[in-house]
């Protein structure tokens, strides 16, 4: 379609470098104009069927009688059914565990949690489908249940083994210090609540192969677990996602759930099937963001300087490891945020549960160990009598001549510190010195609303945590008219990553932003590819792209000389062709065209893997990132004390993009980072009932922040950093790191609670801050 004219001030330029400018999203004119196609708006093939999931009733139970519990011959006979397949269908492996294969898809006999799948019905409709998925009684004997942390703690109940981190002498220093706290805190839950729900829809092609088209994170897994599940060779699946409508970590892992399912009844059938979960059925089938329980004992001196800290985390993993293992050692790895601790020793359990298996949602672990570490500070802050943003900074890192300083408790040397000037930026642009008077006025002036403020800083590791993740691969296709085809094995979940990379590509090859697609990700182009995860996306395959496009260039580069009449080395790509020193210009698509017709190859594959990294992840010792992102934000509510609701006034942030490729992108992450943060700490809330069934699953009840949670004072700095390290562009990760920006609007709140009684008492809120939990917390200290 051709673009309306108000849209086209968003299309391209003609010529570059693009790279540094605000080039607009690949995809913002069809996303506008509803145009962009997402998995369900794929055509449908003739003779499509679909497919709905029969979902365990209770948290833990066994199956009983044939056909894994399920009366096949019942559900056949609803109208519209085609077909039921349960676990004995499936030929090879039933699983869907991205790291352990410990989690079946369909379940073969121990009910897990409430909202696992047991059987595929597949109807000639969706709604037959669904009905008929919605009436089926299974067998089983229900079982008792761990549903919390705490029983999880009670029953030594753990999916994994507790991992430990020490450094110094904890107890020691707790010991010795001259003043000691001790508390719990914990965090919520959070359902990623990408806008597009999870979706495949799988086709059977000739002999035995199949395509998957799938809204996930990871192509390569969902190819991998349906080859071994249909007990075929990777080769023969394709693995097919144009875009997301988002993913936040909750296609990471659990596309699988669902493209399993469409798989198996694909290639049973030899008939097409869509498998859409409804909204309901996704949030009770999928993981969620880890809660965690934090118990800590901190010593400090009179500063506020942490001496010694001993900390406890616990979360709730659910019944399988999914993402566990990662995002506990991410929690564990990022409990030192932007501080020098010393002695600490640091145990985390993960702790195994009937309920939905925890997963991936941006920050994974790093969100939660922050949080426990601001609470220290904050802690320390009121016992002291200080303002909080005094004892952060007396903690921060910092060179000096004990490299310890500037070295984590999991002895990697902090290569990059800048966050002390990040703090102060951002500290100057909110003027938090003036504003924390005037709050201190307005809380001495008002009785029944109380404001608060705090500012929170933020270091993120960027790198898979897992070693291996950290490769990727990328093929260029140069046309003979001149136009690209970029592949490359990241996904698009509209953090703007293809843009990134055509912007990457098009100044890579000197041409024109135009002339690139980036084109869907498929696992036959570019095979054996990481999730889009860890915020790496366009480190990696940014970085294989280019890997291609400095060959290609290598190529093309004898046929422009002898066209140009100057030699190889002095061809000048840009400026959409190639022009020679003495200012002779040609034209990308003359010099592909003579590239071909000099048989010139124009097809190349990049690959890159993170250099430096590597560390004992049994140990959690060693260098686990490439480079850190940091950030800090200022947050200030006014909090009605009658009936707890509270309003954010203003919030003013500063975040290290690096060299920003492209400064609109960046911002937008962060202000949806910092907003989708600030929901997991303020509103978003997970609740189960006694049996262990999430009450909260759907919009109704599940509240996320919308448009009119935006304060009206929304101020949103770039950080004037480069990345020290050799990334395309010299970028630093926007992905994850500014959902931690939010942690700035908890304190805030935990702030203008504390002001119901100044003094050293400890604020009781704990996450999320409900108005319920506001009420509760300021009621608890005017009793204290
Ligand atoms: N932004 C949008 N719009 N939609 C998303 O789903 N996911 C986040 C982040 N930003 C997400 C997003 C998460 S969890 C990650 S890990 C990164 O994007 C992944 O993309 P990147 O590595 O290209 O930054
Ligand atoms: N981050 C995000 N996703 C992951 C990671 C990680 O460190 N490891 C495995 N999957
Ligand atoms: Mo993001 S949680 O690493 O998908």
């Amino acid at each position: 379609m051709n673009a309306p004219e108000s849209l086209k001030s968003l299309l391209p330029a003609a010529t570059g470098p693009f790279s540094g400018k605000e080039v607009a999203h690949e995809s913002a004119v069809l996303h506008v104009s509803g145009e962009a196609t997402f998995t369900d708006d794929i055509p449908e093939l003739r003779g499509t069927l679909y497919a709905a999931l029969v979902t365990s009733p209770v948290a833990h139970g066994q199956l009983t009688g044939p056909h894994n519990g399920v009366d096949k011959a019942a559900l056949l006979a609803e109208h519209g059914v085609v077909a039921v397949f349960t676990a004995e269908d499936i030929p090879g492996e039933n699983n869907c565990g991205p790291i352990v294969h410990d989690d079946p898809f369909l379940c073969p006999g121990e009910l897990n949690y409430l909202g696992q799948p047991v059987a595929v019905v597949v109807a000639r409709e969706m709604v037959y489908a669904r009905e008929a998925a919605r009436k089926a009684r299974l067998s089983f004997e229900e079982l008792p249940a761990i549903l919390t942390i705490e029983q999880a703690l009670e029953a030594q109940s753990w999916v994994m083994p507790s991992k430990t981190v020490v450094r110094g002498d904890a107890a020691a220093a707790l010991a010795a210090a001259p003043h000691r706290l001790s508390g719990s805190t914990r965090t919520g839950q959070q359902e990623q609540f990408y806008l597009e729900g999870q979706v495949s829809y799988a086709v059977p092609r000739e002999d035995g192969q199949l395509t998957i088209y799938t809204s996930s994170q990871h192509p390569e897994g969902n190819q991998k677990e349906a080859a071994a599940a249909l007990n075929l060779q990777t080769k023969d699946v394709e693995v097919i996602c144009r875009r997301m409508g988002g993913g936040f970590g909750g296609k990471e892992g659990n596309a699988s759930i669902f493209s399993q399912s469409a798989a198996l009844a694909a290639f049973l059938l030899k008939k097409p099937v869509k498998l859409r979960a409804c909204r309901d059925d996704d949030m009770l089938i999928t993981g969620k963001r880890h809660d965690f329980r934090i118990d800590y004992d901190v010593g400090f001196d009179d500063t506020g300087r942490v001496l010694g800290l001993d900390l406890m985390l616990a979360s709730r993993c659910g019944p399988t490891m999914d993402y566990s293992g990662p995002v506990n050692d991410r929690a564990l790895l990022h409990i030192d945020n932007t501080y020098y601790l010393p002695n600490v020793h640091v145990v985390g359990h993960r702790c195994r549960t009937h309920t939905q298996s925890s997963t991936a949602f941006r920050g994974f672990g790093g969100p939660q160990g922050m949080f426990a570490i601001e609470t220290v500070m904050d802690e320390i802050a009121r016992h002291l009598g200080k303002d909080p943003l005094e004892v952060r900074r007396a903690n921060l890192y910092h060179a000096s001549p004990d490299p310890a300083t500037l070295t984590t408790q999991y002895g990697q040397l902090i290569e990059d510190w800048v966050g002390d000037q990040v703090i102060a930026e951002v500290e100057a642009k909110a003027d938090y010195v003036a504003r924390r008077a005037e709050v201190a006025a307005f809380n001495a002036a008002h009785k029944t609303t109380k404001r608060g403020l705090a500012l929170t800083p933020l270091k993120f590791g960027i790198s898979f945590t897992a070693t291996l993740l950290n490769q990727a691969g990328a093929l260029v296709n140069i046309f003979n008219d001149g136009s690209v085809a970029v592949n490359h094995g990241g996904t698009e979940m509209g953090q703007g990553l293809n843009t990134k990379i055509a912007q990457l590509a098009a100044d890579e090859l000197g041409i024109s932003v135009s002339r690139v697609r980036v084109t869907a990700t498929d696992t036959l182009k570019v095979p054996n590819a990481s999730a889009t995860a860890a915020s790496s996306g366009f480190d990696l395959n940014g970085a294989a792209t280019r890997h291609a496009c400095e060959q290609l260039r290598e190529r093309l580069a004898p046929v422009a000389a002898e066209a140009l009449g100057c030699t190889a080395e002095q061809v000048v790509f840009g400026g959409d062709g190639v022009s020679s020193p003495t200012g002779q210009f040609l034209d990308f698509k003359t010099l592909a065209n003579k590239a071909w017709a000099a048989r010139v190859g124009l097809s190349q594959t990049g690959f890159y893997r993170t250099p430096e990294i590597g560390y004992d992840p049994m140990k959690l010792q060693g260098r686990a990132f490439y480079y850190y992102c940091y950030g800090a934000a200022v947050s200030e509510v006014e909090l009605d004390l009658l009936t707890g609701e509270w309003r954010l006034l203003r919030a003013d942030m500063v975040h290290d993009v690096g060299r920003s490729i492209n400064p609109a992108i960046d911002r937008g992450q962060i202000e949806g980072g910092f907003v989708q943060g600030m929901g997991w700490l303020t509103m978003e809330e997970c609740l189960w009932d006694a049996r262990g069934k999430l009450l909260t699953h759907g919009p109704s009840t599940y509240k996320i922040p919308v448009a009119s949670d935006i304060p009206e004072q929304f101020h949103v700095h770039l950080f004037d950093g480069r990345n020290i390290k050799p990334t395309p562009f010299n970028i630093k990760a926007t992905g994850e790191p500014p959902l931690m920006l939010g942690l700035s609007v908890f304190f805030a709140l935990k702030d203008a609670v504390g002001a119901v009684r100044p003094g050293s008492t400890p604020v009781p809120l704990v996450s999320p801050a409900t108005p319920e939990r506001l009420l509760l917390a300021a009621q608890a200290l005017r009793r204290a």
